[in-house]
Formats: C-alpha cells, sequence, structure tokens
C-alpha cells in the first residue's frame, strides 16, 4: 500500500495514494455485475469501491449503512449482497424508483407472470395528449403510443415489487428505442433507425429477470426514501453505523438535466430540490463556511448545503461510526477548488476525526481547454464519529 503525505496539503491530513483504483471510483465496473447494471449512471461509483469501503470500515453482518445521496443504489445493492441493511435517500424521485427497483428481493417466476400479462393486454394508447415537448421530440409518435400503452398496463400492477421492476424495465426499453442521446449536460435529439419496442422490451425484461436469479443477496430488501441529505428527518438520531456516499460534484454545469425525459415519463415528473452543486444558479448567500472564503458564491453554496449534510451524517451516526464520502475536485473557469481537503477541514470543525483522504484519481485540469490551471484530485474523504 502506497502512503504518502502530499506536497501542498503538508501534514494535515493523512493522504493515501491509490491512483491505480481509479475505475472504482467510476460506474464502468458496474456494467459487469448482474442488477448494479440495470441503469448506467454516469455520476455513480462501483460496487468494488463500496465493498473495499465497508470492508475497511470492519462492517459486520447487520449494520446499517446510510447513502443519503443515493444515486442509483450501488451503496445499498452491495450492502444487501454483504448482508448489511442498506439505507438510501435521494432528493430526484427517479433516483429513488431506480435505488428502489434494484434493490427488492424479487421472486423471479412472480415477475415472469406479471411481465406476461403485462405485455399481452398492452395496447398502444390513441392520443398523446399533453407532453412535454422534449418528450414528444425524442420519440417517434408510433413507439411513443406504444411506450404510454405499457405503462397505462404497468402503473395498474397491484404488487408494488413487480411494478418497480417492470416501470425500470419499461424505461430501459423506451430509452434504448428514443432519438435522445446523453452528451454532457444536454440532450441531443439524433434521428435513426429504431429497432422494434416490443421486441426490446421482452429481451430487457429477459435479461433482467435474468439477473434476479444471478444476483446472490444475504439480507435486504434496503429503505430507500425520497427526501434531503440536508434535513434528514426520518434517520432516527445515533442509529447509522456507517456512511459510504458521493455527493453531487461541485460543477460548472446542472448535469441532471439530462435525466429529464426519464423523470417526466417514469417518475412523476417533479423537479427536485437539488443540492446546490454548480455554476449558474446564482444563490442568495447569507453566511459563509469558513473554509469556502474566498471562492466563488455557487461553490460557496455548495459548501454551505455540504455543511448542513455533514451536521446530519454526525447527527445520526452511533458514536465510533465511519463515513466515507467519495468526491472530485471542482474545476472553476481558472481554478481548481480542492473539494477533498475543504470537506475535510470542515468535518475536523464539526467534530469528526478525519482518518485520512484516500485518492483515487487525478485529472489535469485545464482553463479554455488548453491551459493547465493544476490537478482535480477524486477522493474518498475517511471520516470517524469520536465515540
Ligand atoms: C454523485 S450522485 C450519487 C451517485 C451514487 N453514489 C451512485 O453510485 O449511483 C449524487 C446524487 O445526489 C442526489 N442529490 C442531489 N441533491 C441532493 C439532496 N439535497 N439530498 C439528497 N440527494 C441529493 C442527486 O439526485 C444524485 O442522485
Amino acid at each position: 500500500m502506497k502512503q504518502t503525505t502530499e506536497g501542498n496539503q503538508g501534514t494535515e491530513f493523512e493522504f493515501e495514494l491509490r491512483y491505480d483504483l481509479w475505475r472504482l471510483a467510476t460506474f464502468v465496473p458496474n456494467e459487469r455485475y448482474p442488477v448494479h447494471r440495470w441503469f448506467h449512471f454516469k455520476e455513480g461509483f462501483s460496487r468494488d469501491l463500496v465493498e473495499l469501503l465497508a470492508r475497511r470500515f470492519g462492517l459486520e453482518e447487520g449494520d446499517v449503512v446510510l447513502d443519503p445521496f443515493v444515486g442509483s443504489g450501488t451503496t445499498p445493492l452491495t450492502c444487501m449482497e454483504l448482508g448489511l441493511e442498506g439505507i438510501g435517500i435521494d432528493a430526484s424521485p427517479l433516483m429513488v424508483m431506480i435505488s428502489l427497483a434494484k434493490t427488492r428481493r424479487y421472486d423471479p417466476e412472480a415477475l415472469e407472470r406479471h411481465a406476461v400479462r403485462v405485455v399481452e393486454r398492452a395496447r398502444p394508447v390513441h392520443e398523446l395528449g399533453s407532453l412535454n415537448p422534449l418528450v414528444r421530440k425524442a420519440f417517434r409518435p408510433d413507439v411513443l403510443k406504444e411506450v404510454l400503452g405499457v405503462r397505462e398496463e404497468v402503473i395498474s400492477v397491484e404488487d408494488e415489487d413487480a411494478r418497480l421492476f417492470l416501470t425500470l424495465a419499461l424505461m430501459r426499453a423506451a430509452m434504448s428505442c428514443s432519438y435522445a442521446v446523453k452528451d454532457g449536460s444536454v440532450i441531443r435529439i439524433e434521428r435513426r433507425p429504431i429497432p422494434p419496442f416490443r421486441k426490446v422490451l421482452r429481451s430487457t425484461i429477459r435479461s433482467m429477470i435474468e439477473d434476479v436469479r444471478r444476483i446472490s443477496l444475504r439480507s435486504g430488501p434496503a429503505q430507500i426514501f425520497l427526501g434531503d441529505a440536508r434535513e434528514m428527518s426520518l434517520i432516527g438520531d445515533e442509529t447509522v453505523d456507517a456512511v459510504i456516499t458521493s455527493p453531487p460534484y461541485l460543477n460548472k454545469i446542472e448535469y441532471t438535466r439530462v435525466y429529464e425525459i426519464e423523470l417526466e415519463l417514469f417518475a412523476g415528473g417533479a423537479k427536485p430540490e437539488l443540492l446546490r452543486s454548480y455554476i449558474g444558479l446564482s444563490p442568495r448567500i447569507r453566511k459563509v463556511s469558513p473554509e469556502a472564503e474566498g471562492l466563488p458564491d455557487s461553490a460557496i453554496a455548495y459548501f454551505i448545503d455540504m455543511e448542513q449534510s455533514l451536521r446530519e451524517i454526525m447527527r445520526v451516526l452511533r458514536a465510533g461510526g465511519k463515513a466515507a464520502l467519495v468526491v472530485s475536485g471542482g474545476v472553476y473557469p481558472n481554478t481548481v477548488v480542492e473539494v477533498d481537503l475543504i470537506l475535510a477541514r470542515m468535518a475536523r470543525r464539526l467534530g469528526f476525526h478525519v482518518e485520512r483522504i484516500l485518492a483515487l484519481g487525478k485529472r489535469v485540469a485545464t482553463y479554455g481547454r488548453v491551459h493547465r490551471i493544476g490537478e482535480s484530485r477524486e477522493s474518498a474523504v475517511m471520516l470517524r464519529k469520536e465515540g
């Protein structure tokens, strides 16, 4: 294990440099794992990273692990594989739907029965009615009528688990039969030949049921809630043994817009109240966390929100409980914001012991794509609540 302190950070915190693990901080390894791969979440981390952190924390069967920014559900699903009790919170109804669907304990035979019924009974809707113009543009009209027809059948499935499973299957099939292409923070509409929707739906369901048969789960289902990491009133004081999470990255862009179609069609459409994590929000700043002084206003808003989330993590953790926050440096027009260091300093001020900063990746940060302005690090900030 390579262990060192990094030059400009001095000896303030222990740094462990594990740049060999950079892939674990990405979603890519999840593509190999059943169920984990049901929704490719570009902003997600891997189940292997969650397992590594859980093992480092020395967690034991039955321990409670919270992910307050649960995203696509990787933390609670990995907990179910490891025999831990997973809890997830997210402010986005779409991510809650996906996380819920991935963390049920399904009966594959029951799923098959429900799926056959839904696919057989569904008929295309006659009229498209009033729809978000982006949704209309993203589909060929006959495909959209089919998608909405299947959605009507899925909504009427009484078994909640089967309904969630089929909603996710339908979403995956629909999006792969759409013209929508995600490109950074925007959706591009690209007209192309579309495969037959019913065929895609059937094969998506088949491969997902296959995954249900292959995954080996030791606990669960997980508890997943729509909520706000800054105010987790659903979680009692000192009820959590560990937190494994990655908050939204401090960024120049609002990347969640690329999921607008999925949110609209499959998760009720309500716009979530997210952490203030990107430039362009023009927030009204009333106070500044001391660690964030001198940063642009939008970065200050991010750290104010993160301070609130850290206070909540402190409240729900048991004494001696551990937390890992996977974060990435923010690249502002002409400066790199060292998010890991700022959060570590903030956590220390709030009473956490900072065990170390596990550096997992680094990228060259550029200004205007050509001028090198430094390095942006991706790290897990490892904390312990003093007992
Ligand atoms: C970087 S992603 C988490 C990815 C997750 N670790 C995974 O592997 O899928 C951050 C998540 O935080 C959620 N989020 C943003 N603001 C939030 C808030 N105030 N409370 C809870 N969740 C929030 C976003 O919807 C997003 O799903």
